[in-house]
């Protein structure tokens, strides 16, 4: 793993808003994996920047998202949808065409998880896929247990990850969503290059156990160590334990 580490979250996020923005230029229609969460708002704020003065143009690249919760229509400002709506995808010139998104209120939720891998698949594969990490190590929605699912799947939520998310559903943990669609650990491995971005000491154990620690499904981000082009974007905090 090439770990970089920044002097502040903000200038993590800038390099690889930078780092996305040199694929871009080198690949016009890549295929760009993304997070929610609010690891990357800082690197999606600066890759707005960066279209709107023309300094990077995505109105080629084809954007796959990484999850949704089931049961919340992608209209929701609770949904990932939205989110990603709010802070990147009304910014930036991104054809809405070329957006992926799992749809967490289709009425076969396994042929939904069926259809976004060939989608994926058709588009050629996810070129560069971006990363946030959750506490407990989670990727994705692939949440620490006895086994991982290898490929899209519907997954239900640990309480800590629920209580994470709260904040998008008005700060009541009981209220986000139990079950979640998310790419599987398999898919998040097949992308041609992979770049996480961690910030804050409340992520430190998880990246350094990430890093370090065994390759085990109670910790879903150690599989990246199998992978070999995994880019690891670190303020000093989120560092500090390496
Ligand atoms: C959610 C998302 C993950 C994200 C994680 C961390 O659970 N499904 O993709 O990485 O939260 O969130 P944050 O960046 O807010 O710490």
């Amino acid at each position: 793993m090439d770990v970089k580490v920044f002097n502040s979250g903000l200038e993590a996020s800038q390099r690889l808003a930078e780092r996305v923005a040199a694929a871009v230029r080198g690949r016009p229609s890549l295929v760009l994996g993304l997070p929610t969460g609010r690891s990357p708002l800082e690197t999606y704020a600066e890759l707005s920047r960066m279209s709107s003065v023309g300094s990077v143009d995505f109105r080629e690249v084809t954007t796959f998202n990484l999850d949704e919760f089931v049961g919340i229509p992608a209209s929701d400002p609770r949904s990932f949808r939205q989110f990603m709506e709010r802070h990147f995808f009304s910014r930036a010139n991104i054809d809405a065409a070329r957006i992926g998104f799992l749809n967490g209120t289709a009425a076969d939720l396994d042929a939904e998880c069926v259809r976004y891998e060939s989608a994926i698949e058709r588009a050629g594969g996810v070129g560069l896929q971006l990363l946030g990490i959750g506490s407990n190590g989670h990727i994705g929605f692939n949440e620490p247990g006895d086994e991982l699912a290898s490929r899209t799947h519907r997954i239900v939520l640990l309480e800590s990850t629920r209580r994470a998310n709260a904040p998008l559903f008005g700060g009541n943990a009981n209220d986000v969503p139990r079950e979640a669609l998310s790419m599987g650990v398999g898919t998040i491995l097949n992308a041609d290059a992979i770049a996480l971005i961690a910030t804050g000491l409340s992520k430190a154990r998880c990246v350094e156990r990430a890093v370090r620690g065994p390759v085990t499904t109670k910790l879903p981000a150690s599989f990246l160590q199998l992978h070999r082009r995994v880019e690891l974007y670190l303020d000093r905090a989120a560092a500090s334990l390496l």
